[in-house]
């Protein structure tokens, strides 16, 4: 299965693919992760320290060695063999998730990313990702990065966002081009959320389809991104909460 995470800057959007990941993770499922925002900061959300991330290698750099390995082909289906021991290069594993990021593009218009994005797609498709494994991309704020090329391999698009009319106003945008782009499911998730008149505002945008959950305000997760890389997930009540969301995510991409 495949989820991108998608959403307006700072509405939660790391916070949660990390979350998200790990609890997947500790279930025993394969996952990779995929810090497909240029502004990357999963990596660092997820533990990893920053000598480690500055030597990890981009995806769109493997694009580039596989390229030349194969004549330029774009042949990726029948890479399998290969792939696996450059793997390590462009990957962090921590248990059961690994974590890759895609780089930066430089300079380019949609075109480039969507050049990157089939790539990825082709990669994680036919290369990596067996039944079971779960790919999550933190996509970065905005929609540029929402191409043809990285929503064709899109289960489930979540988006994210906070209870506020420009932070709903993206999530419009972004269902209507996910809608465009074919994208089977495009879920909404609100977060940041701090009482019944914020819960009621966002009930009042998105139909009960839509919004397949709402997490609270709250100082633990804010505290995440202070504590990096803590291998404990928010129990209790918040806890419940958000393994009622992940849960859905799941039975959505069936
Ligand atoms: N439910 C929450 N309650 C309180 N703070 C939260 C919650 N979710 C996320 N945050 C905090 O909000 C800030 C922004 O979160 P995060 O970096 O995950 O957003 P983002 O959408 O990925 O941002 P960007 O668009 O810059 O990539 C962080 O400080 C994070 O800890
Ligand atoms: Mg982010």
């Amino acid at each position: 299965m495949k989820v991108a995470i998608s959403g307006k800057g700072g509405v939660g959007k790391t916070t949660f693919a990390a979350n998200f990941a790990r609890w997947l993770s500790q279930k025993g499922i394969t996952v990779l992760a995929v810090d497909a925002d240029p502004d990357a900061s999963l990596g660092t959300i997820l533990g990893i320290s920053e000598d480690v991330l500055a030597d990890l290698k981009p995806i769109v750099d493997m694009k580039e060695l596989i390229e030349e390995r194969m004549g330029g082909s774009g042949a990726y289906y029948s890479l399998n063999p290969m792939v696996d021991d450059i793997l390590d290069d462009y990957c962090v594993t921590l248990g059961q998730l690994q974590f890759f990021r895609m780089g930066n593009i430089k300079g380019g218009g949609t075109s480039c990313y969507c050049k990157e994005n089939s790539f990825l797609q082709a990669l994680v498709n036919s290369l990596i990702l067996g039944e079971q494994d779960t790919v999550i991309l933190d996509m970065g704020a905005g929609i540029e990065q929402l191409t043809r090329g990285t929503a064709l391999g899109v289960d489930v698009l979540v988006i994210v966002t906070e209870p506020s009319k420009v932070s709903i106003q993206t999530v419009k945008v972004i269902q209507k081009l996910a809608l465009e782009l074919g994208i089977p499911r495009a879920v909404v998730i609100g977060n940041k959320v701090r009482n019944l008149k914020e819960e009621s505002f966002l009930r009042d945008h998105f139909s009960a389809e839509e919004l397949i959950g709402m997490i609270p305000y709250s100082d633990e997760l804010l505290e995440m991104s202070i504590n990096t890389g803590s291998d404990e997930l928010p129990g209790g009540s918040l806890g419940v909460q958000l393994n009622t969301i992940y849960q859905r995510i799941v039975d959505e991409g069936r």
